[in-house]
């Protein structure tokens, strides 16, 4: 992996049409330049197929989600096993939209974890804190209770040394007119930065901001000590918007 990722969360967006131009602009920008940022784009499970085949590697190509595996079957679950055979490197996992309307709690959040290691799939791990939380000082211990939901559940310990992508996306800057600024978000990063440092169970760690990034303010997140990734939700739906993140993320 490259040293800075750009994750593309299409979440209900995007059709055959916005993903061909997606895949061919970001080819076509890649060619152009030396050095372009790692690029992973998380479609809806239909166009999955679709977009592994045409990328052929750039971008690399991830889901929104899988289900947990239980001991009993459950209509619609999609497993770890079927999008990593289909070709899916990465699987975002306890996106607050998916904690808050989806009901998945740090159980089902810690299971899917596990059945994305192992099936090979980098997990993208989502925490964040809401605004109330915040404003009660609460941020680091929420994220830190979020952390310790999927490392101390039982189970995590016999999964094989992975990567991990860290997403701190704080609940209140998702969807929001703007992102958090560069302050906001400072001690989040180096509680990240201290907090990884005493693991041992990763190869390769990487800490994302998320939460509405765009092209007019991805490069402060860039910049910024301890940030090694964007996650980008609705910016990614305009490929031309968001061909200028990866631009301005690529140290051109
Ligand atoms: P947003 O979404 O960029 O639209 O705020 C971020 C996300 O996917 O969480």
């Amino acid at each position: 992996m490259s040293d800075f990722l750009v994750v593309a969360n299409c979440k209900q967006g995007g059709n055959a049409a916005y993903f061909s131009k997606f895949i061919d602009c970001l080819q076509e920008q890649a060619q152009s330049m030396t050095s372009v940022c790692q690029v992973v784009l998380l479609p809806q499970m239909p166009y999955l197929q679709m977009v592994v085949e045409k990328s052929s590697g750039v971008p690399i190509v991830g889901v929104q989600s899988v289900c947990p595996a239980y001991e009993y079957q459950v209509t619609g679950g999609v497993t770890a096993s079927m999008v990593a055979e289909m070709g899916a490197k990465f699987v975002c996992i306890g996106h607050s939209e998916r904690r808050m309307h989806c009901f998945e709690n740090e159980k089902i959040i810690a299971l899917q974890y596990q059945q994305a290691v192992l099936h090979g799939l980098t997990p993208i791990l989502c925490i964040g804190e809401t605004a109330k939380e915040r404003q009660e000082g609460r941020t680091l211990a929420v994220l830190e209770e979020q952390l310790s939901g999927v490392f101390l559940h039982e189970g995590f310990d016999k999964l094989p040394k992975h990567d991990i992508v860290v997403a701190y996306e704080p609940v209140w800057a998702i969807g929001a007119k703007q992102a958090a600024r560069v302050e906001d978000v400072e001690e989040a990063f180096l509680f990240l930065h201290r907090y990884f440092a005493k693991q041992m169970a990763f190869e390769r760690q990487y800490f994302c901001y998320g939460g509405s990034v765009d092209q007019d303010n991805c490069q402060q997140f860039y910049a910024a000590q301890y940030v090694s990734g964007l996650l980008v939700g609705r910016c990614c739906l305009n490929v031309e918007r968001f061909m200028e993140v990866v631009a301005q993320c690529s140290g051109s």
